[in-house]
């Protein structure tokens, strides 16, 4: 069948429910989500919706700040390139699996800047 594009909030909710489970189910980042951050997945994934959702459509839903629970991560375990490289190749399939299209392309674009942004930050931060 052909891929659509991600289109509002329900190709989002979609979208982040099956790569957090994808996360939550890989040997390297995995436990980062579940034992060291010992995240609240009822909370931090309408979060992220929201989050990708300012992304795309510009709602505003998302108010926050994206780089600082990733400074105090890497203070607490290894936030590794190779854990980073992880994150977006997962992220990448996720999308590819469900949809095709401009948004999509744009999603992927954001998230690997965002993901190199956050490296180089952490790096230097670290580098303190
Ligand atoms: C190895 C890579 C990554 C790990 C292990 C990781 C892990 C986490 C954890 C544990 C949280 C806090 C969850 C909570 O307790 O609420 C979080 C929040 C978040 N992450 Fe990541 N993350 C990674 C990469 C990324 C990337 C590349 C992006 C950007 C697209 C991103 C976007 C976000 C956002 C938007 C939040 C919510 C921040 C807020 O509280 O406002 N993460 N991440």
């Amino acid at each position: 069948m052909e891929k659509t594009d991600i289109e509002g909030r329900a190709e989002l909710e979609v979208l982040v429910a099956d790569f957090y489970s994808k996360v939550r189910a890989d040997d390297l980042i995995g436990p980062v989500f579940d034992e060291t951050a010992k995240v609240d997945w009822s909370s931090h994934i309408p979060k992220i919706v929201d989050f990708w959702e300012t992304v795309l459509f510009r709602t505003g839903s998302y108010k926050g700040s994206p780089l600082h629970p990733h400074l105090a991560l890497s203070k607490m375990t290894e936030m590794s390139r190779e854990r980073f490289q992880r994150w977006v190749a997962l992220f990448f399939e996720t999308v590819d699996s469900h949809f095709a299209g401009e948004n999509a392309d744009h999603l992927k674009r954001v998230a690997a800047d965002m993901a190199e942004v956050m490296q180089r930050r952490i790096e230097e931060f670290s580098a303190l």
